[in-house]
């Protein structure tokens, strides 16, 4: 038997053991992500809604690369995370297929977003600096998300780079995501709702009543059904009515030749047969 003291001891290992995953945890979850404008607290409502809302796309990459020969370029997206190899806090980056080298379009610590009825765009800004062009401001980021509520996300694809402006110019992305989409209308009407809750109480039924036969009557085989008996009557019930509304030739016993019992239920046409024969 474990002594009082080594299972105190045993106790405090475990709470020790806890402590460590949970501090581990919170340490996780301070992971470089997307800044908005504002410190915490005071950053826009709306540009969190939309954040929150592409979360799911947060361990995602997508790249794309273009143009040719000594001139092609590989981007590389991710929503708030970063991008790069080297460089810190990139959120997309241009990759330089010939010398391999890495430019920062946009900076997650930068992000803006917002949304329409069916798109997102999200902006990094805080890029590497144009050597010439712009006035040498900092690269910018422009990715329009659409919606295709076919896809989580996919089609990353660079469409232009605009630089020939003396200011604010801007690299401009595409991309298609369900997370763009407006919230579909629940298609769940009041007549579905009540169609699943039928069937779930039919399923409860059944399964319960399956169970109490089994366990507590003890019942085999098909006698395990709940109401065996009054469900096989009612079987027999639609099926002869049924047969009233649907068919549209007589039975192959013409009516007239059958008997005063006939339309008593449970019977077999067989049996019934047997009694005519002797007719
Ligand atoms: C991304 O996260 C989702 C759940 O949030 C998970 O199912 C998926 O496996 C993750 N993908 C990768 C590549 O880590
Ligand atoms: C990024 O770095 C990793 C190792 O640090 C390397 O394996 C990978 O090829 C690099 N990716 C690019 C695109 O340079
Ligand atoms: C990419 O690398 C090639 C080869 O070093 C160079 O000629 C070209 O100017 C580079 N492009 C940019 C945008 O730096
Ligand atoms: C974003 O990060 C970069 C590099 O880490 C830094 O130079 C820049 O000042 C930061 N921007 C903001 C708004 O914090
Ligand atoms: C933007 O997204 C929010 C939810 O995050 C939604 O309520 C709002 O209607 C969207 N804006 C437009 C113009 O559809």
């Amino acid at each position: 038997r474990m002594s009082p003291f080594y299972s105190c001891w045993g106790t405090g290992l475990l709470l020790l053991l806890l402590l460590a995953i949970t501090v581990r945890e919170s340490w996780q979850a301070e992971e470089k992500t997307c800044d908005l404008v504002g410190e915490k607290g005071r950053e826009s409502e709306r540009e969190l809604a939309v954040l929150k809302r592409m979360t799911p796309l947060f361990n995602k990459s997508f790249e794309s690369t273009v143009g040719q020969g000594q001139d092609t370029y590989m981007y590389r997206f991710r929503v708030c995370r970063e991008a790069g190899n080297h460089s810190s806090g990139a959120g997309l980056v241009q990759i330089n297929k010939s010398n391999g080298k890495e430019t920062v379009v946009g900076r997650i610590n930068e992000t803006h977003i917002f949304n329409g009825s069916n798109w997102i765009m999200l902006i990094y800004k805080g890029g590497d600096e144009y050597d010439n062009h712009c006035g040498k401001e900092q690269r910018r980021a422009v990715v329009m998300i659409s919606c295709n509520r076919h896809t989580l996300a996919d089609n990353f694809i660079p469409v232009s780079e605009e630089r020939g402006k003396v200011q604010d110019c801007f690299y401009l992305f595409e991309m298609e995501s369900s997370l763009a989409c407006s919230p579909e209308v629940s298609h769940l009407s009041v007549g579905s709702i009540l169609l699943v809750t039928f069937a779930s109480l039919v399923a409860v039924y059944i399964i319960g009543g399956f169970l109490y036969q089994r366990l507590v009557v003890g019942a085999k085989g098909m006698e395990q059904f709940p109401h065996l008996a009054f469900w096989q009557d009612v079987g027999n019930l639609v099926a002869d009515g049924c047969d009233f509304v649907c068919r549209s030739k007589p039975r192959n016993v013409p009516a007239t030749y059958r008997g005063v019992g006939d339309d008593q239920l449970g019977e077999d046409s067989e049996e019934r047969d047997d009694h005519l024969l002797p007719m």
